[in-house]
């Protein structure tokens, strides 16, 4: 099963060869995959069901999309004869999808993200390659769990982050590294664990788009004050995801008024803005960590947290 959401992947340009002023999300699933040169062969007598979920610029994703997404996920993933998921993306927000789908789908089927950083108008786009990538990592019969694949590289949702705006490999896992290769249409594994079979959350029990608690993230820098917090709890925010300098630090004001909003009911998540590491907690942590989350993953965390789902079954 193959399902289009938009991104750069299904872009296009006015100009051919135009890598910078494309529009994302704009050619069907269907379409991307026609213009795969030898897909049958690829699909060793596996057949290709596709369908367009969305079609947006990822940096436009929301919990409309993934509401709808993870559903659809789920509902395919129970097939006996689906062999597990595809799911094309836009680059941008790719990693907060995945976390997301990791922690309520079950993980005993593959489903496996893919992008690219090209329009399919360039002079060589890489989406080709890298759908053909996230086919054969679903062929492969020890991959399970959600994984994100692009430029040959396999990553886990956990780890993996956007680091570039523009070259191909645009992915790294940071310190964990990568789950493994996609060479010459053969998977090598680097040997890191695959995710556990069970999900933390029932997917079946996720509340419609308009249901979704809010949950916003501040940024500690230079100068920073207490302003957005205020203005977020006047507006209602139910979490409050800070991205600390360093080991999760905030400044005075920013940190007094965390305090305040954790005083009226907002549930606050302290985090690191740094790339790698992870917050080391105080012996005492009065402003609970996410340990080993990016600021991003950490407020789909909160999120899905201060919905009251219940566990997977
Ligand atoms: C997007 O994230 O949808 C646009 C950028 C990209 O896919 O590289």
């Amino acid at each position: 099963m193959v399902l289009g959401t938009g991104g750069t992947i299904a872009g296009r340009s006015a100009l051919r060869g135009d890598n910078i002023h494309y529009t994302a999300a704009q050619l069907g699933i269907d379409v991307l995959a026609a213009e795969i040169p030898g897909l049958s062969e690829h699909l060793q007598g596996h057949t290709l069901e596709l369908a367009q979920l969305a079609q947006v610029d990822s940096k436009d994703m929301d919990s409309a999309v993934w509401v709808r997404l993870a559903r659809r996920t789920a509902q395919a993933l129970a097939q006996p004869d689906v062999r597990g998921v595809v799911i094309t993306h836009g680059t941008d927000t790719i990693e907060e999808t995945a976390f997301f789908l990791q922690s309520v789908l079950p993980a005993d089927k593959p489903v496996v993200l893919t992008c690219a950083m090209r329009p399919a108008t360039a002079l060589s786009p890489d989406g080709p390659q890298n759908l053909l990538d996230a086919l054969t990592l679903v062929m492969t019969p020890q991959a399970r769990g959600v994984m994100v694949v692009c430029a040959g590289v396999v990553h886990a949702p956990t780890h993996v982050q956007k680091i570039h705006p523009y070259r191909l490999d645009a992915f790294s896992s940071g310190e964990a590294g990568p789950l493994a290769w996609v060479e010459a249409a053969q998977v090598r594994w680097a040997g890191a664990d695959l995710p556990a079979a069970k999900p933390l959350w029932d997917v079946n029990a996720l509340p419609d788009p308009g249901a979704w608690p809010p949950v916003e993230i501040v940024l500690n820098h230079a100068g920073a004050t207490g302003a957005v917090v205020n203005a977020l709890v006047q507006s209602g925010v139910r979490g409050i995801v800070a991205a600390g300098t360093g080991n999760g630090t905030l400044s005075q004001s920013l940190e007094a008024a965390l305090r305040q909003a954790m005083a009226s009911g907002v549930q606050v998540l302290r985090t690191s803005r740094c790339m790698l590491g992870q917050v080391i907690a105080p012996p005492v942590a009065d402003i609970p960590v996410a340990k080993g989350l990016s600021p991003v993953k950490a407020r789909v965390a909160l999120q899905l947290s201060l919905m009251g789902l219940p566990p997977a079954p």
